[in-house]
């Protein structure tokens, strides 16, 4: 089957956050992290044939979920789970405040690199905690793989990862998880590893290693974050899992998700059911798209010395250094040129921008013909 990722779907009407931000605006919508891709047509069509049924109570999937989700994880990255271990959750964020307070005692802290999805380091404020924030210099080195782990203390109780990593649309190798999963042996951390981009690697062959698949050891101090809300354009929709292979560990946390969760959105249960269960081939066609995408952003920023790119091997984000453009606000100064990115600020680093490539590409030359035109006219005088 062939599918259509060049289409411009109008999501104007869509009740779109990304394109309502700057609706009645000359800006290209290029931020917030879902595509502008109409979703798989098994998806639309089980959804479809839900929606028919106009009733929508409290829904139960009587564990269907977590058996989609053991053949998606044996299939796609080679890992055996039980679904026992799987915890359905309306959504990941809101964990991450709730891991903290769940499971650390008063005086322990977590850990996380930097830059990072906002959420990580807004979590430990809401939990109102210090964290630990471990720099990982992308520009310099986008290969995590010999960035130094610094010594904790005994307060450090938590790692968050993010893999592959959001903002960097960096996978982390099998070495690089290695090294990470001494760090946690030796200082004893439990791990939360949010996977939500695992299914985006962008190289042919390529496989997600899951951290919790490392080694035993690995596994009983993991908590994995999966959904099919990145990779099948299902963000709206509610619907994810933790896998926690720890008995102890899960019923901590399935306790604490029941009482401070909503339970997954009904629709989220059948859209994220026919991602995994009938919509792999879509996906393979998608990677391949983003791909194209990718190349095509990194050949374009090649003839701009004043922004430099992370390449991204995994997603739909690219995070650019922006310095050479002696802007204050770089971020705000893209949006005068009619681009519209997500501001480095709150991700920890202000002279960085990030621009989500999951659009037509149409949309993606245009905006890198805008991008060259006002570089070119502001800076021809270099
Ligand atoms: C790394 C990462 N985790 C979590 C989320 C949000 O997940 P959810 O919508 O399930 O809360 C995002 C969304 O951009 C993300 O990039």
């Amino acid at each position: 089957m062939s599918f259509n990722f060049d289409e411009r779907v109008e999501r104007n009407h869509t009740d779109s956050e990304k394109w309502l931000k700057y609706r009645d605006q000359d800006i290209i919508p290029l931020w917030i992290a879902d595509t502008d891709f109409r979703v798989a047509p098994a998806i639309q069509h089980a959804l479809s044939e839900r929606v028919a049924q106009g009733v929508f109570g409290y829904a139960d999937d009587q564990g269907e979920l977590a058996k989609a989700a053991m053949q998606w994880v044996e299939k796609q990255y080679h890992w055996t789970i039980d679904p026992d271990w799987v915890v359905p959750l309306s959504g990941i964020k809101p964990l991450f405040s709730l891991l903290q307070e769940c499971l650390l005692s008063a005086e322990q802290n977590s850990v996380c690199h930097t830059p990072i999805y906002p959420p990580f380091t807004q979590s430990a404020r809401n939990a109102q905690r210090a964290q630990r924030l471990i720099p990982y210099p992308l520009f310099e080195q986008p290969d995590f793989l010999g960035t130094s782990l610094p010594a904790l203390t005994a307060q450090e109780r938590l790692l968050f990862i993010c893999h592959p990593h959001n903002p960097g649309g960096k996978s982390y190798s099998r070495e690089a998880l290695q090294q990470l999963a001494e760090y946690a042996e030796h200082y004893d951390l439990l791990v939360c590893s949010d996977e939500i981009h695992a299914d985006l690697l962008l190289e042919p062959g390529r496989r997600h290693t899951p951290f919790a698949s490392l080694s035993a050891d690995s596994a009983q101090r993991s908590i994995t974050l999966l959904s099919a809300a990145k990779a099948f354009n299902l963000a709206g929709l509610g619907c994810a899992i933790a896998i926690v292979p720890n008995n102890r560990l899960r019923e901590q946390i399935r306790r604490a998700v029941a009482q401070r969760m909503p339970v997954p959105n009904s629709l989220g249960i059948v859209a994220t059911l026919a991602a995994w269960q009938r919509s792999e081939e879509w996906l393979v066609a998608q990677r391949h798209y983003l791909r194209g995408n990718r190349d095509l952003l990194v050949k374009s920023l090649q003839a701009l010395p004043a922004l430099r790119l992370v390449v991204p091997d995994a997603g739909f984000l690219a995070w650019i250094d922006a310095s050479g453009l002696q802007q204050a606000n770089p971020h705000r100064w893209l949006e005068q040129q009619g681009l519209g990115l997500t501001a480095g600020a709150p991700f920890g680093d202000p002279q960085a921008v990030r621009l989500n490539f999951g659009c037509c590409r149409s949309q993606l030359d245009e905006a890198l013909t805008r991008l060259h035109n006002a570089i070119q006219q502001a800076y021809a005088r270099f």
